[in-house]
């Protein structure tokens, strides 16, 4: 292990205990020793670092569970149980592939196309709980990806019968109980609730198994709050629609999340917000201030139990009673303390731009802080919170709409000028290799870095490129590559090798001996840090936590020579069924826009690095996702969806931001000009890149009413570069400026930006 990957693990292990939720407790942690351990459960050993698809990160190794409870001193009293489980494993795999296999020929799909992000869901099984020891540990794990989206069936959202089954008589036999979720995101716990002790350990990315052992040992302590509302499966909102092929209505409007459960006064499990420690806290509040739009907000937060521990002050709003409604309370602010002993306090300050919470006026068309009486709660989750008064607009304030022009270097136009139409559309699309093959359909299409997901062109004389990789959760290189006189070629690809599992067993063969093929030559090695997903991070509500994973990513980034990494990502988790939900922070704008943008500030801090903020926007549905139509009230896209990116922007300037592959309100946000060359660049000033998701035509269904986004409208709109980039793609860029549909000055607005970007990330 080299210098830098035990660098960053070390530094992990000391973070992500921050980002477990304690959702229960009896307070049987932490242990004052290792003992023996009855380990059960799904995670148990298949834990889960992270989801699949290209939020995956190849690691170097990772422990399981199992693994490292064994490493911290732990004896595991149910080996016998844990290789039954595997047997039953692998059989209901087999199984799985071949009923998804005839359902993509009954839906006429590519078996490869319709398996991406599909989930197994927990089989059933009957093995005896055996294990001895007065402590039990399950571990349920869940995990989803790109492509598809989570099913409300058991052994998925819903605990599976076996599952349920099990927890409840583990509960019953050990004195002492630990349900752990490995999950990255919900999972509907009703039948469990008895349980006492509950810890959503999340995916931590490598650190997943060692971080569980500290906190049982009390080396650490967990801090974390939910960033999602958890409840019960009847209980989420069902105004709107989800995951249908072509429109889903955002009936619901701005009531995502806990505004919805508030507003109709449902109770979750566990609510927004929520996390308990290994101790207690008190809050008091010492002071209210507000100055036009700035509040500030001081409080003192004192350790009352008997354990150290980190405390979130959470503040929410509630809006005066005027022209729009509004939920109860919204977020307004946090801040989390420092490691206080039993008995310290610390003084916490709280300071709030109140546009940031602001109401979105459709007939104004801009947004409004009314007039009346504003309300403000503080407390440590959604629902714990205590008024501390407030304060009154006489008047009410209007946003005044920005009209920023964009800002183009002297050097760039120069550059522009001087390139002839060819040289401007190559800009324009990623570049692709003369001879393309499956690597550019799954994000892997960079010819530089091996296993990185794209690349600007190189075929501008002095003109260098930038290279892309995956994020959010780390970076996603290939493990191993060789190097020969046409560049680097990556060994092996996990994605495709998933894929390759639902193909026919012919092609598969095919397909696995060039993947696999034995290299001619020297082998290299590129090993990244698992970070822990987009949800694990949010949940710690720690922005210098979330600025030090952005640095841990820039680091390595310098190290790979990648320019942009792609990521991180905050769609708002609408629907806790998204697929990609575990990539992103929260169902909250104010909360996600912040992490956004401590992480790109920790990445941009490294010179010639920086991010790109990802997906605008309204990606909140996986099913479909090429050709899905998100239909969106004005007022819930800006005060819920375009929320966070403006926030991000404001605070962290972004260079780049990844169009998202749906259309919104019946046009692809890659062509929508209104959004890119309007709200984006004119009205919060964005002068970075854009560029758009992976857009492979090869997954279009022709059956459906929308069709996948395209170069040429994409261009026309301000999307200046398109990925990963084709002949095809070049070749209808030509075509559409001999024909007049597209004009050089369209082409050269967005070419500049791709070559300016260049310019800003690597000197000259
Ligand atoms: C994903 C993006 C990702 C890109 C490149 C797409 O399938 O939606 O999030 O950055 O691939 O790998």
């Amino acid at each position: 292990m080299q210098e830098y990957e035990r660098k960053h693990q070390q530094l992990l292990r000391k973070l992500a205990p921050e980002c477990t939720v304690l959702l229960k407790s009896s307070n049987i942690l932490p242990l004052s020793a290792p003992c023996s351990i009855a380990l059960y459960g799904s995670g148990a050993r298949h834990t889960i670092k992270g989801g699949t698809g290209s939020g995956d990160v190849y690691v170097r190794s990772f422990a399981s569970v199992e693994e490292a409870l064994v490493n911290a001193g732990f004896t595991i009293t149910t080996r016998q149980w844990l290789d039954a489980y595997d047997q039953e494993w692998q059989s209901a795999r087999k199984r799985f592939i071949s009923d998804i296999r005839k359902e993509a020929r009954k839906q006429h799909i590519n078996p490869a196309i319709y398996s991406m992000g599909a989930v197994m869901p927990e089989p059933d099984y009957n093995i005896p709980l055996n294990g001895t020891g007065n402590m039990a540990v399950y571990v349920l794990s869940r995990i989803s990806g790109e492509g598809n989206d989570r099913r409300v069936v058991p052994g998925d959202f819903l605990l599976s019968e076996t599952e349920v089954r099990d927890i409840l008589e583990v509960y019953q036999k050990y004195p002492n109980f630990l349900l752990v979720l490995n999950t990255g995101g919900p999972v509907d716990l009703s039948p469990v609730m008895a349980v006492e002790n509950i810890l959503l350990l999340s995916q931590l990315g490598q650190v997943t198994g060692e971080v569980l052992a500290d906190l049982m040992l009390g080396k650490a302590v967990p801090s974390g709050k939910l960033t999602a509302t958890w409840a019960a499966k009847d209980d989420y909102c069902k105004e709107g629609t989800f995951g249908e092929p072509e429109d889903t209505e955002y009936r619901e409007g701005i009531y995502v999340g806990y505004r919805y459960f508030e507003r109709d006064g449902k109770r979750a499990l566990f609510p927004f917000g929520y996390g308990k420690g290994y101790t207690d806290f008190r809050i008091e509040m010492l002071d209210v201030e507000q100055k036009k739009e700035i509040l500030s907000v001081c409080a003192m937060v004192t350790n009352i139990g008997e354990h150290r521990g980190k405390e979130t002050v959470q503040l929410y709003l509630s809006h005066p009673k005027g022209n729009l409604d509004h939920p109860l309370k919204v977020l307004a602010g946090f801040s989390k303390t420092m490691f206080l002993t039993p008995g310290e306090s610390q003084e916490m300050m709280i300071v709030v731009n109140l546009w940031d919470v602001a109401l979105y006026d459709e007939k104004k068309d801009t947004f409004v802080l009314e007039a009346g009486d504003y309300r403000l709660w503080l407390g440590s989750s959604s629902s714990d919170t205590e008024e501390i008064g407030g304060f009154t607009f006489l008047e009410e304030m209007i946003l005044e709409k920005r009209r920023e022009a964009p800002q183009i270097s002297e050097q760039t136009k120069r550059l522009a000028d001087s390139l002839n139409d060819e040289q401007l559309a190559s800009l324009c699309v990623g570049s692709y290799a003369e001879k393309e093959g499956i690597s550019s359909i799954i994000g892997n299409a960079a010819q530089h870095v091996a296993g990185a997901a794209g690349e600007t062109t190189g075929k501008i004389k002095g003109l260098p490129y930038l290279i892309m990789a995956d994020g959010p959760a780390g970076l996603r290189l290939a493990r191993e590559y060789i190097k020969d006189g046409i560049g680097v070629h990556a060994l092996g690809n996990p994605i495709v090798e998933q894929m390759a599992e639902f193909m026919n067993p012919l092609i598969r063969r095919l397909l696995l001996k060039v993947i696999l093929k034995k290299p001619k030559g020297e082998v290299f090695y590129q090993f990244c840090t698992a970070i822990p997903i987009g949800t694990a991070l949010a949940q710690s509500w720690n922005g210098k936590l979330w600025e030090a994973c952005g640095d841990i990513v820039g680091e390595e980034m310098q190290l790979f020579g990648i320019h942009l990494w792609l990521a991180p990502a905050f769609n708002i988790q609408r629907n806790p069924l998204c697929g990609r939900n575990f990539e992103y922070a929260s169902e909250d704008p104010l909360l996600s826009g912040y992490f956004g943008a401590a992480i790109t500030k920790g990445v941009q801090k490294h010179s010639g690095c920086a991010v790109t903020i990802k997906h605008f926007c309204c990606n909140n549905q996986e099913f479909n996702r090429y050709q899905s139509n998100s239909v969106v009230p004005q007022r819930a896209l800006r005060e819920i969806y375009l929320r966070p990116f403006e926030i991000c922007i404001r605070e962290a300037k972004p260079l780049a931001l990844m169009t998202s592959y749906n259309l919104l309100n019946g046009i692809h946000t890659s062509e929508k000009a209104d959004l890119l060359k309007g709200i984006l660049r004119s009205e919060w000033g964005f002068q970075g890149l854009i560029m758009s998701d992976w857009i492979v035509p090869s997954a279009k269904n022709s059956r459906l009413k929308y069709s996948v986004s395209t170069v040429v409208p994409s261009i026309k709109a301000g999307n200046d570069l398109f990925m990963p980039g084709s002949a095809q793609d070049y070749k209808e860029l030509m075509e559409a400026l001999r024909e007049g549909k597209l004009t050089r000055e369209e082409l050269q607005y967005c070419a500049e930006h791709v070559i300016e970007t260049v310019f800003k990330l690597i000197e000259k």
